[in-house]
């Protein structure tokens, strides 16, 4: 993972709202300290109301050398805050943000580079596209959705890059067969310099994940960005027991555990906040419940034993259904 060092916190400054596709909004903003956003860069924007909660959002678009920056969000069925915020904005608002953030470099120099944009995910991967399409690289995007209508920049991007464009639609019967689509890359005479860029739902990945493995594809070829990603159960409130503080926290569902630990003063350690550099683990010394592991740090093995788990993105949730059910996960934090 490469993060760059933290750009400051600057207001930036709502100045056009669309909707491009169900449930997602462009949201494009005008930052006080402009900033070229390259492909893979995202902005952190502060969305809590006077408690300082977090979001991370990939750059669609720079214009003007990072005068207009073009994010999109979809509203999550259960947001309070987060995404519930973002789409209540209106043109004039302000809001706090960092300047571009890079963790998903598009590297320069494979033979030929296969992105996989899963739902929401396409907001990583659009810029990354277009800078391929301008390379003259060869490329193929491979766009995955429920159905047409909640997938964000479909037409643009057919548009815009044609035949290189593969569309896979559930409700239309034409699911993505990943390991088709892995095994055809294994199959090709550039096989070991074809890197694959993706970033989805976390089922998508792992399986992405698992099948390049199994066709033994180089590791370091397998690129991914988190954001969008969403977890096996839908998200509901849970409560974490820290026995070693005797303190019990109530995490609502449009919230992490991270957030809820930082909200009731609990320190803890923490960097990327989407999974991935396990900073933020904690040793899991109870649960009732099913933990819903969304980290990319932990192996399938270790998310079956559940010995631990990412403060930053992992959840719970209830074995069973009823109101006042709520599954309980005991936590030993470092
Ligand atoms: S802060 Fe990086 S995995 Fe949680």
């Amino acid at each position: 993972m490469v993060v760059q060092a933290q750009t400051r916190w600057q207001r930036a400054r709502v100045v056009e709202l669309a909707d491009v596709a169900d449930g997602v909004r462009r949201i494009v903003v005008e930052p006080e300290y402009p900033e070229h956003a390259a492909p893979g860069t995202h902005i952190d924007v502060e969305t809590g109301n006077g408690t300082r909660r977090v979001r991370s959002y990939s750059v669609v678009r720079s214009e003007g050398r990072g005068r207009r920056l073009t994010l999109s969000v979809q509203l999550s069925p259960t947001s309070r805050g987060g995404s519930a915020a973002m789409h209540r904005l209106r043109v004039g608002d302000e809001l706090t943000v960092t300047g571009p953030l890079q963790s998903f470099p598009l590297a320069v120099g494979a033979t030929r580079y296969v992105l996989v944009a899963g739902g929401i995910g396409v907001t990583a991967l659009v810029a990354m596209a277009s800078a391929l399409r301008r390379r003259g690289a060869d490329y193929e995007l491979v766009l995955v959705g429920r159905s047409r209508a909640v997938m964000a920049y479909l037409d643009d991007l057919v548009a815009e890059h044609g035949d290189r464009v593969r569309v896979h639609v559930d409700d239309e019967g034409t699911s993505l067969a990943v390991d088709d689509l892995v095994a055809g890359i294994a199959q090709a005479p550039a096989s070991a310099a074809t890197e694959l860029y993706m970033c989805g739902p976390i089922g998508l990945m792992d399986a992405i994940a698992r099948s390049w493995d199994e066709h033994d594809l180089p590791t370091t070829n397998l690129r991914f960005e988190t954001f969008g990603s969403s977890g096996r159960h839908p998200a509901e409130e849970f409560l974490v027991r820290l026995p070693q503080l005797d303190r019990e926290i109530t995490v609502a569902p449009d919230t992490s555990i991270l957030d809820a630990l930082e909200a009731a003063g609990v320190d803890t350690l923490s960097e990327c906040r989407k999974g991935e550099c396990g900073l933020c683990l904690a040793k899991v010394v109870g649960a009732t419940g099913t933990i819903d592991h969304r980290d990319v740090f932990l192996s399938e093995s270790q998310k079956e034993h559940s010995n631990s788990l990412c403060l930053c993105v992992s959840r719970a949730v209830a074995a069973g259904s009823g109101p006042n059910q709520h599954a309980v996960i005991s936590l030993h934090l470092t």
